[in-house]
């Protein structure tokens, strides 16, 4: 018994499911046996991974956030009242909350205009969703709030039996860029299959620029999307038993104007071996790389698109003044 406690805390410790594997290793034993390797993006987000992103929104290079935060605080009353719509109460769910930053403007109006909603943020990030069920009630007294910890249809099918008000869903800073195209259009017919006509999406997606702009904003000058990059293999080090020698490995963005996708690579700089939890050993030749990232830039045109094929209706757009970002009304058809 004692045994078995030891190996379940063992286990919860570094971040796995159950004593023997979690999802978390599998993915990356899956993505690193296949041909190209490939990593998921989602597990960017440990504790450190979530300082590295707050750090990289503060760069200078790295604009969609400040974009997007423009978009909120400028235009909080509009995006509120399209959001109240006739007065029902509803339940404003967030995939992939982060800090709530953003959300907070939006929040904060709703509060003080009296509206009868309930805040259900949702992020991968253990992290996240103390820090904001620690910090959100004292920042926004009266604030009624359920942290959701797990991935977006898990915990939007969890929010589906808190409650069965309208549903308003945010998501916010261009995270659906982080799927290609195809997979995007999934997502947005999946999130529609939770939701009931009249519902609303308020979607924030990174607009197709001057491709300069777009690449220097995922190869910071000082190197912290680099790190960003690196510490998925540092948090495998740390919760899978890893023994990735990072200065071995490079970070290689790159962005293609025509389709709109920057992509981001890691590439090993010598024939190396690493061995992940004393179970398995992985090859890189030199120049191999492993497929880190997609951060799809789109147009208005294509926003609309994936809008009605996923049987949504466009209605709104909200840009900064740049035109670099929107953020977008879609209601449930
Ligand atoms: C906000 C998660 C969508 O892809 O732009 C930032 C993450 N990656 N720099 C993005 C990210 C590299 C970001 N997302």
């Amino acid at each position: 018994m004692k045994n078995m406690d030891t190996t379940l805390a063992k286990a919860e410790m570094k971040g796995l499911s159950n004593c023997r594997t979690g999802q978390f290793y599998d993915d990356v034993i899956c993505g690193l046996s296949s041909t190209p390797k490939f990593l998921s993006s989602m597990y960017f987000y440990d504790a450190v991974g979530d300082k590295l992103f707050q750090d990289l929104m503060n760069c200078d290079e790295y604009y969609p956030t400040n974009c997007e935060l423009e978009i909120f605080s400028e235009k909080t009353a509009e995006i509120c009242n399209a959001i109240i719509g006739d007065g029902d109460a509803f339940d404003l769910i967030e995939l992939g909350a982060g800090d709530a930053t953003k959300s907070t403007y939006l929040l904060k109006y709703l509060l003080d205009n009296g509206a009868d909603f309930s805040y259900l943020p949702i992020d991968i990030s253990s992290n996240v969703i103390s820090y904001l069920n620690i910090t959100l009630p004292v920042t926004l007294p009266g604030l009624q709030m359920t942290g959701l910890n797990g991935e977006y249809f898990n915990m939007l099918t969890k929010a589906s039996t808190l409650s069965d008000k309208r549903k308003v869903i945010m998501f916010l800073g261009s995270n659906i860029g982080n799927m290609p195209v195809d997979v995007a259009e999934g997502f947005c017919m999946n999130v529609r299959n939770h939701l009931s006509p009249g519902d609303m999406l308020l979607i924030g997606v990174d607009l197709k620029k001057n491709p300069a702009t777009v690449l220097a904003a995922y190869n910071d000058k000082e190197g912290i999307t680099k790190r960003f990059n690196l510490n998925l293999l540092e948090r495998i080090n740390r919760e899978l038993d890893g023994d990735f020698d990072v200065t071995q490995f490079e970070h290689y963005p790159i962005y293609d104007p025509e389709t709109g996708a920057c992509k981001s690579y890691l590439v090993s700089l010598t024939d190396q071996q690493v061995n992940i939890n004393g179970m398995h050993t992985i090859n890189f030749a030199k120049d191999e790389y492993i497929f880190m990232e997609i951060s799809q830039k789109f147009t208005i045109q294509q926003v609309d698109d994936m809008a009605r094929k996923a049987s949504f209706k466009p209605v709104t757009h909200f840009f900064d003044t740049k035109k670099w970002f929107t953020d977008a009304i879609w209601v449930a058809e």
